[in-house]
């Protein structure tokens, strides 16, 4: 059979739009995930992390509250109710958040694991998308009238460290699979790259368990302070789909500037592991006998290579233009993600009408603008910051993005979307 929709990925992201298709009869959607079960970031997955946004960021509730799929109906399914009316917690931890999305996947019929999309490519003839999907058991072919690409951001590391990447020199997101080794390789002095979130949790793992592995820690980055998130309300309000509207009706140019000034909305610590790192210092000190710890902003990676078992970083120190060298044993880059071209897509490239810069020409409805005669839909979700803005990866934005993608195809209005999303006017009206 050919499908109305064909999601690549399932990530949060695509997870909610077939949690929103699921009462859509008249739309058939297939789900596609490489990996064999869901889970989601879980070399970072702390017992003690938290969400950053609210519970009702969840795949469904900001759009449709009612939905069988929202955490609440997770919570009541599991007899957790009382409990969690009690806890009053917003943000919930991200663990919880992992297993409710979970069940969500394990129990809708479209979402496929174990099931890599190896190839995109499109049937002048029959008019739909030709999916090649690769499985434990061998390849085969499925059609779709719709494709929607979730397939999440990449792991960056700063070019310098790439050729040493291995047991003591990788990114942030593999961090819980390679911690144990680490330790139990007798390291001295570990460093961790990037203040962002990743990075901040790194650092607070590290310290917690200095005083059995006795490691000296040196943390720097190269944004200018170790910066919170900004999570006040009307800063918040730029994630909102009002803003996500306002901002994709500018001209890129403009995009781009604004994108790269609005980073403490998508990069940034939380106040809440702010204060935790500071009570750890402040632990540090008066325990008094602990190897050293070192915080260094504004600094950047510039070069590294390695000595024997020794690291060396040379680092650039942003105010003063000096160059510090640090030795390690361990360097952990949590130095962020970001949007790649897929590999998948090879075989349509040239259908594709790549912008300027060759990224997506994201439509505001999340459909990317494809050559003339391809009548096929190709959507994409959080591959769109250049044109969305800072919403784009938020879970925030998850249930509204999946349910305007499904009205799209659908074509007409097959969830009713909330049209006030912020007090601010953001155009000068
Ligand atoms: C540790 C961490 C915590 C975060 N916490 C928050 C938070 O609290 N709040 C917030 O707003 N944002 C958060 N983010 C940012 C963002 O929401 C997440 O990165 C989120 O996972 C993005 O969802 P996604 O569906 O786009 O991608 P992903 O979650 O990365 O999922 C993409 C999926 O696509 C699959 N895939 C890729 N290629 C193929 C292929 N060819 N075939 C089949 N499957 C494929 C992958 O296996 C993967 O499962 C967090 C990010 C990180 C790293
Ligand atoms: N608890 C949670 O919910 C949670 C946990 C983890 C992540 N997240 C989210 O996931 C997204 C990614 O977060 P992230 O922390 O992985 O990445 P990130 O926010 O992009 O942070 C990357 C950090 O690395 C720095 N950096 C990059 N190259 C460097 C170099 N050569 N030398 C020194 N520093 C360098 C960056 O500095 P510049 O500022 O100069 O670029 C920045 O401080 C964010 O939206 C975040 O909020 C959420």
């Amino acid at each position: 059979m050919t499908y109305d929709i064909a999601a690549i990925g399932i990530g949060p992201m695509n997870l909610a739009l077939a949690a929103l298709a699921d009462e859509v009869p008249e739309l058939s959607i297939a789900a596609y995930d490489a990996k064999p079960v869901y889970d989601w970031h879980p070399g970072l997955m702390f017992d003690w992390a938290k969400l950053q946004v609210s519970f009702l960021a969840d795949l469904v509730s900001l759009v449709r509250p009612t939905s069988r799929w929202s955490f609440l109906s997770y919570l009541a399914e599991r007899d957790r109710m009382y409990p969690f009316y009690i806890a009053e917690r917003f943000h919930i931890p991200r663990r919880e958040y992992t297993e409710y999305c979970a069940w969500v996947a394990d129990s809708l019929p479209s979402c496929h694991f174990g099931t890599e999309v190896a190839a995109l490519d499109w049937d002048h003839n029959h008019r739909v998308w030709v999916l090649t999907l690769r499985t434990a058991t061998g390849t085969r072919q499925t059609t779709a009238r719709n494709v929607v690409l979730g397939v999440g951001t990449s792991p960056v590391v700063p070019e310098p460290l790439r050729p040493l990447l291995g047991a003591r020199v990788y990114h942030s997101g593999e961090h819980l699979h390679r911690i144990d080794a680490l330790a139990g390789d007798g390291v001295r002095h570990i460093v961790v790259v990037g203040s962002g979130q990743s990075g901040a949790e790194v650092f607070l793992d590290l310290i917690r368990q200095q005083r059995e592995y006795r490691w000296a820690l040196t943390w720097l980055t190269r944004t200018p302070s170790f910066a919170p998130l900004d999570y006040s309300k009307l800063v918040l309000e730029y994630t909102t789909p009002e803003y996500m509207r306002y901002f994709h009706s500018l001209d890129p140019d403009v995009r781009d500037r604004l994108i790269a000034s609005q980073w403490q909305l998508y990069k940034g610590i939380s106040t809440e592991t702010i204060d935790e790192i500071h009570n750890e210092l402040y632990e540090h000190m008066l325990d008094g006998n602990r190897p050293p710890v070192r915080l260094l902003p504004g600094t950047a990676v510039h070069n590294a290579a390695k000595e024997g078992d020794e690291i060396r970083l040379s680092c650039l120190h942003r105010d003063t233009g000096r160059t510090v060298t640090i030795t390690a044993d361990a360097v952990v880059a949590a130095t962020g993600y970001a949007a790649v071209r897929p590999a998948l897509l090879k075989p349509v490239e040239h259908l594709i009408a790549w912008d300027s810069q060759g990224r997506f020409d994201v439509m505001v409805n999340h459909q990317v603008r494809l050559v003339d005669g391809v009548t096929g839909g190709l959507y994409v979700q959080n591959a769109e910051l250049h044109t969305h803005g800072a919403a784009a990866p938020d879970l925030g934005i998850a249930a509204y993005r999946s349910a305007t993608i499904l009205n799209s195809i659908a074509g007409r209005e097959v969830f009713r979307l909330p049209k006030r999303t912020a007090f601010q006017s953001f155009e000068a009206v």
